[in-house]
């Protein structure tokens, strides 16, 4: 056996022991590297006679080839290994138990839409969703907000794009500004009133709680808020059925049985007559407080569905009449949990998501739970 044969073996032998990427590299340069041993053997070859250089080189050229493709193999089958072991000591194990003294936290919005569902549901509510992206038409022309609407100019509305199949159509069929599948980021969950009455038939009692969207931003207004809506049709529903609807919620989410409540007339185009909700509060000294203390704090949007807004949806006017009722998430969370600053909900700070959260297992409930006695989980 020659000298390139024999180093071959040998350091395919090693090749195939070798434990680690770094073993492979030291052999790689232990047989190819600039001082390695078939390096040498190669410069020593021009010492040789041509024929003997010729089979040496050749002997020198396929241990080489070998060599090469054997450690690129097991750098391979190395590098597998390594890959799968460091993921097997990454792995997190779900099911250890949650450390204690650092449980995570409900957010106060999530708490909120939480409550707010837990009282309507025990009124007989359901839960009902939409897109947060949405056609002109449910967000504001089935709403009876028509294109040159002036509550239009209120909302600050986020549009999106032209859709450019949907350019010529408009164009063809209903101008310039008429566009009503022009898509937005909705302002406001009434949509989701309009997609209900077209899918379901009444009787209807839904609450809608969701993401809104308005292009104002300052320590009052985010561009992204929530809102909750909710929505009655049915044969004999009237104004009573709102109010006393309303201001049962006002007493149960603020745990104050005789928290005063007022309806104020107002004006929405989807609602007619229209009325704003207030509730008691005091301003001595000037801290806010949620009571009876002779002034007044407006929480709610609410009126009885325009019979347009009905006839929008198919549903006959004469037959079915309906309430609905607006209101931001946001802002009852902060009053109810004295959060001072609407900008601090999407910080994301976790030193503020320890104080204002809420504990996992305080699930709401009218009956027992954060209704009763609730305080922000972190003040505890
Ligand atoms: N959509 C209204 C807003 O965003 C809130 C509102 C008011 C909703 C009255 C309603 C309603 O359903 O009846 O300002």
């Amino acid at each position: 056996m020659n000298e390139a044969d024999r180093l071959r073996d040998e350091f395919l032998r090693e090749i195939r022991e070798a434990a680690s990427l770094d073993a492979l590299e030291a052999i790689r340069i232990a047989a190819l590297g600039r001082r390695g041993r078939l390096t040498e053997l190669m410069r020593g070859l021009g010492a040789l006679a041509p024929e003997a250089r010729r089979n040496a080189g050749a002997a020198l050229n396929a241990a080489k080839d070998e060599i090469t493709t054997a450690l690129a193999e097991a750098g391979e089958r190395l590098g597998r290994a390594a890959r799968a072991a460091q993921l097997a000591g990454e792995r997190a194990d779900v099911t250890l138990p949650v450390q204690a003294g650092e449980p995570g936290r409900i957010h106060p919005i999530s708490q909120t839409i939480d409550e707010i569902i837990a009282i309507f549901g025990e009124m007989g509510f359901v839960v009902a969703e939409g897109p947060h992206i949405e056609e002109d038409f449910y967000n504001f022309t089935a709403l009876n907000i028509p294109p040159e609407h002036p509550a239009r100019q209120e909302h600050d509305t986020f549009y999106l794009p032209p859709r450019p199949a949907h350019r010529s159509n408009r164009e063809a069929t209903l101008g310039a500004t008429g566009d009503s599948s022009r898509l937005v980021l909705r302002t406001h969950t009434s949509p989701v009133q309009i997609r209900t009455m077209l899918a379901q038939k009444p009787p209807l009692r839904i609450i809608v709680p969701g993401r809104t969207f308005r292009a104002d931003h300052d320590a009052t207004h985010s561009p992204m808020f929530h809102q909750v809506e909710g929505l009655v049709v049915d044969r004999t529903t009237h104004m009573g059925h709102l109010k006393g609807c309303l201001i049962e919620f006002c007493r149960a989410f603020f745990d104050i049985d005789d928290l005063p409540v007022r309806f104020r007339p107002s004006y929405f185009p989807f609602t007619e007559p229209s009325a704003e909700v207030d509730i008691g509060c005091s301003r001595r000294g000037g801290e806010l407080q949620i009571g009876s203390g002779g002034d007044w704090l407006e929480i709610l949007g609410s009126g009885m569905v325009h019979p347009q807004v009905l006839k929008n949806c198919g549903i006959d006017p004469a037959e079915y009449q309906g309430f609905a009722f607006g209101m931001g998430i946001e802002r009852v969370a902060m009053l109810k949990y004295g959060i001072p600053d609407l900008r601090t909900f999407y910080d994301s700070d976790l030193r503020w998501l320890r104080y204002y959260g809420f504990l996992p297992l305080d699930i709401p409930s009218p009956v027992r739970g954060p209704l009763t006695g609730a305080s922000p989980g972190g003040a505890a």
